[in-house]
């Protein structure tokens, strides 16, 4: 049987080897069968620039807007810059939230994955994501914070491995995923 939900997943690092990477990879492996995963490669997309803003579109922006389109709900992983949100992802959140009121990101659920070397996890690029996300009308899932600290210590050859955070963050999958039943209940396209 097909997974029902589709998920794009979005890293808001671009290094290579990147923890972030390692973790979003490793949830979305765990939410199957639930649903699929695709990934946004958002170290393509050219710096923001309103005057890009129009038809057509350049390539990387386009597709990253129709990977969010199409995708039923949306995971971040992403490390913490400066107590904030990694310009990379800034970026790329702004380019999907256009226009304001009918852009890509408006009532799309959203699972947000902060991490750090630091015990405190990249909690407050976490705040900042939700208060981005909310501004572009996206829905942050609603699920206590999925915060990971020492991360570093936490990954084995290149994969994440902790499974009590694994299964702490299947709960806010859990949660989106009932939200993405309720959103096409009637509609018929998931079970
Ligand atoms: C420019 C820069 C700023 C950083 N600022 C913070 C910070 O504010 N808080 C924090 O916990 N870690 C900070 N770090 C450390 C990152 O959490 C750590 O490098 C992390 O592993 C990067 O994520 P990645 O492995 O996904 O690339 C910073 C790292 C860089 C490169």
């Amino acid at each position: 049987m097909s997974a029902p939900f589709h998920l794009l997943g979005i890293s808001g690092s671009l290094r290579a080897g990147a923890f972030s990477t390692a973790v979003l990879e490793a949830l979305a492996d765990a939410s199957v069968p639930h649903a699929t995963c695709e990934y946004a490669d958002i170290g393509a997309l050219p710096h923001f620039n309103q005057d890009l803003y129009v038809e057509p579109l350049p390539p990387a922006v386009a597709r990253f807007r129709a990977q969010i389109a199409g995708a039923d709900g949306l995971v971040i992983s992403s490390p913490e810059y400066n107590h904030g949100v990694p310009g990379v992802l800034k970026n790329a959140l702004d380019w999907a939230s256009r226009p304001h009121n009918g852009s890509p990101l408006k009532g799309k659920p959203v699972l947000i994955v902060t991490s750090s070397q630091a015990f405190t996890g990249g909690v407050r690029a976490q705040y900042q994501l939700r208060e981005a996300l909310a501004s572009a009308l996206a829905r942050p899932v609603p699920t206590p914070e999925i915060v990971i600290g020492g991360v570093g210590a936490k990954i084995v050859d290149g994969r994440f491995h902790d499974p009590f955070t694994i299964e702490f963050a299947l709960n806010g999958f859990a949660t989106m995923f009932e939200e993405m039943k309720r959103d096409t209940r009637g509609a018929g396209a998931h079970p």
